[in-house]
């Protein structure tokens, strides 16, 4: 029961006699706060709205009937990446998901849950084909936000989570596949490329900049999802999944098999809160697939959040975040000839009204979408550049 006296009551209910109805709002908003919530219209959709990466279409789905349904968005979004964890023929997520260089298959994957701004993540995580849900526990049971390796999956033991061998005959054979050629394409830099780049934004270290490489690697730009190059396949490949509830409530899940031939221990952007996955329940929701490195170190999913909370549209607030990643890629090793990232990253964003959008580094990407307007299906993402 609120005493009128009280100096903070007294002070609240003198500025509610003052301002009604319209001037209330308006006062609450100046112009910056106008602006962004005309920007926020754009694209705006009624009803729950799910997208994710394009090898999300079933996730989306499911997502979408769950929250027609009434479901909570962190569980809707949680049971669609199932799927794709749960299936043997996706090579880069849970199940069946290609293993680092000692043939283990090593998950990660964060949640973030908008209502109650709580976040869970679980990293390099072994013999448990959901980590999406042992996150979700995490966060649900925990005061913690990120556990890894073994204590990962002693937490997950604990709750009841199945351990079983993730290392599938397809996913083994391809490891061997690699072994056979290894050193050619590995992760262990030469050393010849081990200085890191001279101080100053722009300056490189010789043999860091444009020009002639000494150590040509294929074009990686396909390795978002999965591209076979001499028979092995190599993937930075992820599901990222974000919903929007009817109600306005927003949820975002990644989860990972991470890169393909990584060092044990190897940690992407998947897991990590704020790059490969970011909520605010006030903003929207974001996250990305490829090539993690280069999502950490701009704070991907953070980045695009932010920028939709200045006003950008989903798809441009990706490219906003695609950008700053090329702008600082500077490694020779990472670079196209013409100086450009030579891998793909995709963004996915949805806002708090419904609004949506997806962007990839390199032309040629879909991502999955259910809701504002249709069934689950895909569509083109935005890029930056076009092969
Ligand atoms: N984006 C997935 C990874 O780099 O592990």
């Amino acid at each position: 029961m609120p005493n009128p006296h009280d100096r903070r009551t007294f002070i609240a209910a003198a500025t509610a006699a003052a301002l009604t109805g319209p001037a209330i709002a308006a006062a609450q908003q100046p112009g910056r706060e106008r602006r962004r919530a005309e920007a926020r219209r754009t694209g705006a959709a009624d009803g729950p709205v799910v997208i994710a990466s394009g090898n999300g279409v079933a996730a989306v789905g499911r997502a979408h009937d769950l929250l027609t349904a009434g479901a909570d968005p962190l569980d809707a979004i949680v049971a669609g990446v199932k799927i794709v964890e749960d299936d043997p023929e996706d090579m880069t997520v849970g199940l069946g998901g290609l293993p680092n260089e000692e043939g283990v298959v090593e998950l990660d994957s964060c949640v973030m849950h908008g209502p109650s701004a709580r976040a869970g993540a679980v990293a390099s995580l072994r013999n448990i084909k959901n980590p999406a849900a042992v996150a979700r526990e995490v966060a649900r049971r925990t005061d913690h936000v990120l556990l890894v390796g073994e204590g990962a999956l002693r937490f997950a033991r604990r709750l009841g989570f199945k351990e079983e061998n993730l290392l599938t005959d397809k996913a083994r054979e391809a490891w061997l596949r690699w072994r056979s050629r290894l050193n050619r394409d590995d992760d262990w830099l030469q050393e010849d490329e081990f200085d890191l780049p001279a101080v100053g934004r722009g300056a490189m270290a010789p043999g860091h900049g444009p020009g002639p490489r000494r150590h040509a690697r294929p074009l990686l730009a396909l390795r978002d999802h999965l591209e076979t190059i001499d028979g092995v396949p190599y993937t930075t490949g992820t599901i990222h999944c974000s919903a929007r509830t009817a109600g306005g409530d927003l949820a975002g899940c990644t989860t990972t098999s991470g890169l393909s031939w990584k060092i044990p221990g190897r940690v992407g952007d998947s897991p990590i809160i704020g790059a490969g996955n970011f909520t605010d329940n006030a903003v929207g929701s974001a996250g990305a697939t490829g090539r993690g490195e280069a999502v950490i170190q701009v704070c991907g999913a953070h980045t695009i959040v932010m920028r939709m909370d200045a006003g950008d549209h989903p798809t441009d607030a990706c490219l906003y975040a695609l950008k700053t990643i090329a702008d600082r890629t500077k490694p020779a090793r990472l670079l196209t000839d013409d100086g450009r990232p030579n891998f793909q990253v995709v963004f996915y964003a949805v806002r708090k009204d419904g609004a949506y959008g997806s962007a990839s580094m390199w032309s040629g990407r879909t991502f999955a979408v259910a809701g504002a307007g249709s069934g689950a299906r895909h569509e083109a993402c935005a890029f930056l550049y076009e092969r």
